[in-house]
């Protein structure tokens, strides 16, 4: 008999877990969002892998989508900035997360976004879910939370006692009333009409409907000045407000404003900010803190299904929704 062939049976990795998600090819309306089979991916040294349960929409995704913003990215990308969810795996040298760990965070904008059943992130930006609060309404929190609390506290250092104005009381702005509330200040709130009694209802001492009424009026007619003002809103919204500045007032503005007059803020010594929120697990987990204590509850005007992005972008676009639009996974 010849002696056998020295052959090797090859090893077949297993293939590549998939996921579905909801990618785009190219930025454009809503329905370029389609549902799709792509690779999961896997955590790396310092990351997590998570499952998602909930997203939500923030103006962010339909201006990435329609390519209104840039932010450096390219397509193909999967948009989605929000995570709550479990912990599935955890890459080399995690410590402070474990396998089942409900987790809530605000993912980089990059070409992996949470409109997807599983998401990796840096563990040093996720933090553990408050308890108390369901994975919709935690989803809710992330960006808006982060954009809130840092205008507020890392760029104004708002104090107890202190008047704040804030415009717009949306995803960012509803939050933002709450945490002013809870660290003692006084908060006066230029609302849209769809959410003036869930404004009033978390702390703010003064709703203005600005589709009715002019803020600096019934501000001055109050006799009522800010030492900090936060403008979700944008236009000429800073620059009308600064007319109702206190002095050595902190004016926020977290989106792109007309020219702020340097006249009436000058002798005020008053400080103007441009910030971009930071994902920082710092941040989250002070937003938890304050979600346990029964200080901070999200708005959720809707649930829908993942299946129904671009309804909820369609939906956040043209505005009117009386809180935040969550995606269930
Ligand atoms: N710099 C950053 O890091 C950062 C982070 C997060 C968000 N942002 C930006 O901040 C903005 C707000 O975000 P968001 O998530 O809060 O948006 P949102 O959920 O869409 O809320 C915006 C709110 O402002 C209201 N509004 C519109 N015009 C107003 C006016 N003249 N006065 C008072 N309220 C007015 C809207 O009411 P209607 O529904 O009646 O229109 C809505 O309730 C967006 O442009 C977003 O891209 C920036």
């Amino acid at each position: 008999m010849p002696p056998a062939a020295n052959v090797s049976t090859p090893t077949l990795s297993p293939p590549a877990p998939r996921m579905k998600a909801y990618p785009l090819d190219e930025f454009g309306p809503p329905e370029v969002m389609q549902q799709r089979e792509v690779e999961r991916p896997a955590p790396g040294p310092g990351e997590v892998l998570v499952r998602v349960v909930a997203t939500s929409v923030n103006p962010v995704d339909y201006k990435l989508r329609s390519g209104e913003a840039d932010f450096g990215l390219e397509a193909p990308a999967v948009l989605g900035y929000d995570v709550s969810g479990i912990v599935e795996q955890t890459g080399e040298g995690v410590e402070r997360f474990g396998e089942g760990d409900a987790v809530f965070y605000t993912p980089e904008i990059d070409a992996q976004g949470s409109y997807a059943e599983y998401h990796v992130a840096e563990a040093a930006i996720v933090a553990r879910k408050p308890t108390g609060l369901s994975h919709e309404e935690a989803a809710a929190l992330p960006l808006a939370g982060c954009t809130a609390w840092q205008a507020l506290f890392d760029r104004a250092i708002l104090q107890a006692g202190q008047t704040v104005l804030v415009h717009g009381t949306g995803g960012v702005g509803l939050l933002a009333v709450q945490l002013a509330h809870a660290a003692g200040a006084e908060v006066v709130a230029v609302s849209s009409p769809t959410l003036t009694r869930q404004t009033a209802e978390r702390g703010a001492s003064r709703v203005i409907d600005y589709q009715s009424e002019d803020p600096a009026e019934v501000m001055q007619q109050a006799g009522v000045r800010a030492e900090v003002v936060l403008d979700t809103v944008g236009g000429d919204t800073l620059f009308e407000s600064a007319g109702v500045a206190a002095p050595g007032a902190d004016l926020v503005t977290i989106v792109e404003s007309a020219e702020v007059p340097a006249g009436p803020l000058m002798p005020l010594n008053a400080s103007v900010h441009f910030t971009m929120m930071q994902r920082r697990g710092a941040t989250m987990r002070s937003l938890a803190r304050f979600a346990e204590r029964g200080l901070l509850r999200p708005a959720v005007a809707d649930v829908l299904p993942l299946a129904d992005v671009a309804e909820a972008h369609r939906r956040l676009e043209s505005g009117g929704v009386p809180g935040k639009l969550v995606l269930r996974v």
